[in-house]
């Protein structure tokens, strides 16, 4: 890639909890992986950029002075989405051959999406030879997987992908966009990533609508009281409250309340290094993501399920948006073979899928080298 003056990367993600609370202003426990989207960038001299990938054959060119109509790309929309929210933040977008090299699986719920799109500006904040804002990156991105791309999502995924440092977790307040960094130190134990390798359907349109149904439950609230969002409704309020949701929105807000308690016992846990208690904690998010948000599935039910009744796993999980894509399981370190075997088996015979495991560090979020 000599000829290439830049490589700019940023990271897939995981999430250890806080699963459809950051729209809601709760705290996410997200952690950047060293799985992610390459962008080898060189100034062309042209108004426009052109596009390849090391992975696909195709080649598209946007023109600078027409991002916008670039919607209905297959590939390459989430680049054009990306380029026009910086463009219209008021940077200058300098013409310019972009090779992107994407270790993210696409459509396994681990962010390929936040991760193209992150390092897509970061790569031109490079050549433009801005210094990074790495958090400013993170919004626009985000700005461009809602506004270009039509997912209503929240800032985690862009976040994390642009701010993750190696071997820590973030605490990510979504409402302040303060930001923790713990140490994630599992002792004798590993994470395991598996995807359910289900073809995703409809995930926009039922993230959408369950984002619509915790911002009916918040206008609703705010009727009664003073509450800035979802997050900051305690437990008991909410047994208080619960009699004025009508189903299934009351459901909703439970899984948010509880998803909330349950991030700040597994800070506590993570802390305290009790592995068996944070183990806990990814069962009982799984239960609300599959009973009182609905957005598991039959077989990332199942994946979790095979997971769970190994004897060497604590706890496991589906993360990110749902109806599909990956788990993540914490595991004894030295059955982990043993464990992708039998759960590989189980989840077979009992959906006829073979999941996928994929081996990541927890890393960098944006990194820049110059070639
Ligand atoms: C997707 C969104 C995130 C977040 C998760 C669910 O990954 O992009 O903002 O809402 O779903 O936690």
């Amino acid at each position: 890639m000599k000829e290439y003056e830049y490589k700019v990367s940023a990271a897939g993600r995981i999430n250890i909890i806080g699963e459809h609370i950051d729209y809601c202003g709760g705290k996410v426990m997200p952690a950047a992986l060293s799985l992610k989207n390459t962008v080898y960038i060189r100034p062309n001299g042209t108004n426009k950029i052109n596009l390849s990938w090391t992975t696909l054959p195709d080649k598209v060119t946007l023109e600078i002075d027409k991002l916008d109509s670039y919607k209905g790309l297959k590939y390459g929309n989430y680049q054009a989405g990306a380029a026009l929210m910086w463009q219209r933040a008021g940077h200058k977008i300098i013409g310019c051959d972009m090779l992107h090299d994407c270790t993210v699986p696409f459509g396994s719920g681990l962010s390929s999406s936040a991760a193209i799109e992150v390092s897509t500006i970061a790569a031109l904040a490079t050549i433009a030879g801005e210094p990074l804002d790495k958090v400013d990156i993170a919004l626009k991105s985000q700005q461009a997987e809602r506004e270009y791309t039509g997912v209503n999502c929240g800032i985690m995924d862009q976040y994390a992908s642009a701010c993750g440092k190696k071997n820590s977790v973030m605490l990510l307040a979504c409402n302040t966009l303060d930001c923790e960094y713990l140490p994630l130190n599992m002792g004798d134990y590993s994470l395991v990533i598996t995807n359910c390798k289900k073809p995703h359907s409809l995930v926009e349109s039922k993230y959408n609508e369950r984002r619509a149904e915790t911002e009916t439950a918040l206008e609703l609230l705010q009727k009664h009281i003073d509450i800035k969002c979802l997050a900051d409704l305690s437990l008991s309020r909410f047994e208080k409250y619960s009699g004025m949701f009508s189903e299934p929105v009351k459901k909703r807000v439970e899984h948010v309340v509880t998803e909330c308690e349950r991030v700040r016992a597994a800070t506590l846990a993570l802390k305290a290094g009790d592995m068996v208690k944070l183990g806990k904690l990814l069962n009982a998010s799984h239960k609300s993501l599959k009973e009182l948000y609905e957005v598991t599935g039959f077989e990332p039910d199942a994946l979790a399920e095979a997971a769970q009744s190994q004897t060497c796993c604590l706890g496991s999980r589906l993360i990110g948006g749902g109806f599909g894509g990956c788990t993540i399981s914490i595991v004894k370190s030295d059955c982990v073979d043993e464990f992708k075997e039998a759960t590989y088996n189980a989840y077979l015979k009992a959906t006829g899928y073979k999941a996928e495991f994929y081996s990541s560090d927890i890393s960098d979020g944006i990194t820049v080298e110059k070639l």
